[in-house]
């Protein structure tokens, strides 16, 4: 199997009520984890790469390991850039070989955000790549604000139609309350349950409704979209960390979004405290240990199991990567 496009696993999500996961990859262990995963419950991939990756990894490198990831895994997988700000990186991307690009406009103005998108449309479609635009902004990298509670951050339907007629898109990510990171909502934002834990506001799925309906067939992408284990909080807090109320989407809420029009979900986060909360337990266990593969195996297992999780209980796509070849 070579690299896809997520044409065709849209398509089929969007049929069959499930998602694709779109994974954030940074290095070879997270690469390993999240493919042996998806190996094992026979699930197509979306793997990104964010410009932050890419410069942290190197293009060549990243790709050069998703390669080796098809060959050891024979699982159709699209490579995504996550969240591009440019023309010029976009085209660096589709150049470079990736299998789709998301240009994020959101920052700039509707009628902007129109001319940019298209832009990276016409070169990516003109080289068999496709794009995910975004309407709508949600808190964390997209803006040092915090506009996560606030209307004007979510999509506004009345947009959707005129956007992705005037742009040509393949995909459309949306705002329905999900931001980046590991600190989704404030405390102040939620309630606590009987055990003291917070329990963030629901999504917004009136608004995935309308959206959907404006839009029907076409695939909706969610960012932000970790659950934020508390496992994985715990653990880490009980061994040297400092994460303090770190809250995360409720897996029930996006998997209730996987079965609307939500055809990819973002996780990024969760595979970070996955690596981070094995890391710290591994070294508070064994504080002689030097050797990287000492803990990186660990961790990397540990990147393994919370993918799978997700591939079976949260997004329904174990099983469904022949529908992607
Ligand atoms: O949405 C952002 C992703 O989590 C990527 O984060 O830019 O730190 O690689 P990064
Ligand atoms: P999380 O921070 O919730 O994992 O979101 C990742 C993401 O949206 C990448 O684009
Ligand atoms: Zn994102």
């Amino acid at each position: 199997m070579a690299h896809v496009t997520s044409a065709k696993m849209f398509a089929d999500a969007y049929k069959n009520g499930y998602a694709i996961g779109a994974f954030n990859v940074n290095n070879m262990e997270i690469i390993q984890g999240i493919t042996e995963a998806a190996k094992e419950e026979n699930a197509p991939l979306i793997l990104q790469v964010s410009a932050g990756a890419r410069k942290y990894a190197n293009h060549t490198y990243l790709m050069k390991l998703v390669e080796a990831a098809i060959i050891e895994t024979n699982l159709p997988i699209c490579v995504h850039l996550d969240h591009g700000d440019t023309f010029e990186l976009c085209k660096s991307c589709i150049d470079g070989g990736f299998d789709s690009v998301m240009i994020d406009g959101s920052k700039h103005s509707f009628q902007d955000n129109i001319a940019l998108t298209k832009q990276v449309v016409d070169y990516a479609h003109a080289h068999g790549v496709v794009v995910e635009g975004e309407l709508g902004r949600l808190a964390g990298i997209e803006d040092a604000v915090n506009v996560s509670a606030e209307d004007s951050s979510y999509t506004d339907p009345a947009e959707v139609e005129e956007f992705v007629t005037k742009t040509g898109v393949d995909s459309l990510a949306i705002a329905i309350g999900t931001s980046h990171g590991a600190y989704k909502f404030t405390p102040d934002q939620c309630t606590r349950d009987e055990r003291g834990v917070l329990v963030p506001p629901p999504l917004r799925f009136d608004i995935l409704e309308e959206v959907s309906r404006r839009l029907p067939g076409f695939p909706i992408v969610l960012h932000g979209a970790s659950s934020v284990p508390q496992e994985f909080v715990n653990i880490i807090n009980a061994n040297g960390g400092k994460m303090p109320d770190a809250v995360g989407v409720p897996e029930a809420q996006l998997r209730e979004a996987a079965r609307m029009a939500v055809c990819k979900i973002n996780i990024d986060s969760d595979l970070r405290l996955a690596m981070t909360a094995s890391i710290r337990e591994h070294f508070a266990e064994y504080p002689d240990h030097f050797d990287p593969r000492q803990y990186l195996k660990p961790a990397r297992e540990n990147i393994k199991k919370i993918v799978k999780h997700k591939l079976v209980d949260v997004l329904g796509c174990a099983g469904k990567a022949d529908a992607a070849r």
